[in-house]
């Protein structure tokens, strides 16, 4: 009887070692492109038309969001999963730091963008995919940067080629981030299943 239930016990170390040795494994990858998209009634004279629409802002070195005043200004931010989606379980967002620190706390909003078909060079408020459902909202605190923040359902709703788009706004008030082109992409965080 001993004998059985020195099995039993080592059966059981052995079966919880077979579910331990599968551990959820991160991965990290950068934003491939990222983008301010205005949206003004403002005119705009450096821009075509001086329509502040047409212009394309994808190149600078910063990115902003700002909700108030005659300009609605999102980000948008785009990536590649470097995982099958079928193995994605939870993803993280972590953006680059606040150019100049929050006066007051400020919620920021996530939203999936309906298509990641877009190039930084060209996307313009005229142009730019249109932002779906809103999947997140924190509400970052004064002289603090963001945490990483959960958008899970954009990564399960990746492209078959596992690419999907962001767009990050605020609720009110005016943000800046450094982009991708000052060095400091946007980072997404993937656990996976196996
Ligand atoms: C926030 O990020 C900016 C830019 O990366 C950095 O200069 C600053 O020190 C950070 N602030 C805090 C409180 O971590
Ligand atoms: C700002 O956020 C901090 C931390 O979450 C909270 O303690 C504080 O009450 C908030 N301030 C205002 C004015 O909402
Ligand atoms: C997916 O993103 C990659 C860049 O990471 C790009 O080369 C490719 O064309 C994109 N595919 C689609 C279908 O947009």
């Amino acid at each position: 009887m001993r004998l059985f239930n020195n099995i039993i016990v080592q059966l059981s170390l052995l079966a919880l070692l077979l579910v331990c040795a599968q551990p959820a494994l991160t991965h990290y990858t950068q934003a491939t492109k990222d983008a301010t998209i205005v949206r003004s009634t403002a005119s705009c004279p450096d821009c075509p038309n001086s329509n502040c629409n047409e212009c394309a802002q994808g190149l600078r070195k910063t990115l902003v969001a700002n909700t108030g005043g005659l300009a609605y200004i999102r980000m948008i931010i785009g990536f590649t999963l470097p995982v099958e989606k079928s193995q994605v379980r939870a993803c993280h967002l972590s953006l680059p730091g606040f150019v100049i620190p929050l006066k007051s706390n400020v919620t920021v909003n996530f939203w999936q963008a309906v298509s990641s078909d877009w190039d930084e060079a060209t996307i313009t408020g005229n142009n730019a995919p249109d932002a779906g459902a809103q999947i997140a909202s924190v509400t970052v605190p004064a002289n603090t940067n963001m945490t990483a923040v959960d958008i899970t359902p954009a990564c399960l709703n990746a492209d078959e080629e596992g690419n999907f788009s962001v767009y990050v706004g605020t609720q009110f008030d005016r943000i800046e981030l450094w982009s991708k082109e000052s060095g400091n992409p946007a980072i997404l965080h993937i656990v996976d299943a196996d």
